[in-house]
């Protein structure tokens, strides 16, 4: 019994410990691979919308869409100054000349998309609504922020 108390108690240290170096210490690899990983999701997602929401199936779609709204508000925090360059960053130069531009855009996908939530079950054109609200978006952003690739 006090065995299993004291692998809990060590499991819980190594746990707080871990989630503290999370929030804190991000290394600057943690912090492109971070946001890579973020873009990456929020991509999946935005297909997984689609096809719901050409199914008609709107509550799971909307769901998704309140995620790609959130991951736009953290992905604010994943471009510090530190953050300009290494581990394959497509990250160009230009977001941190016009750091406000940027985190604008990034504002407004998040925004649109709890604009979408309301609009897209009266759209009478599911695939032009979601161009407009939520695909637009992510090329406004890549074809001036993000390098060729
Ligand atoms: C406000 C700017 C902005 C918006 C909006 C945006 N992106 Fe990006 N995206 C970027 C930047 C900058 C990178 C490069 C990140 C890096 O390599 O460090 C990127 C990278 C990516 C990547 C590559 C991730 C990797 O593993 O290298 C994918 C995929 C992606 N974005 C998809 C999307 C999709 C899909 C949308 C819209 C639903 C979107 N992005 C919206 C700025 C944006």
């Amino acid at each position: 019994m006090i065995q299993k108390i004291k692998i809990l108690k060590a499991i819980i240290i190594i746990f707080s410990l871990s989630l503290t170096f999370s929030a804190n210490a991000e290394t600057v690899e943690e912090i492109i691979k971070g946001r890579k990983a973020l873009f990456s999701k929020n991509y999946s997602t935005a297909k997984r919308v689609q096809a719901l929401a050409s199914k008609g199936e709107f509550d799971k779609a909307k769901s998704l869409m309140i995620k790609m709204s959130e991951n736009y508000k953290t992905l604010l925090e994943y471009f510090p100054e530190n953050s300009k360059e290494g581990f394959k960053t497509e990250a160009l130069p230009l977001i941190w000349e016009n750091k406000k531009e940027f985190n604008d855009l990034m504002k407004k996908s998040s925004d649109d998309m709890i604009k979408l939530t309301s609009l897209i079950e009266d759209s009478e054109d599911i695939r032009a609504t979601l161009t407009q609200m939520m695909w637009s978006n992510c090329k406004a952003c890549h074809s001036r922020f993000r390098a060729p690739h």
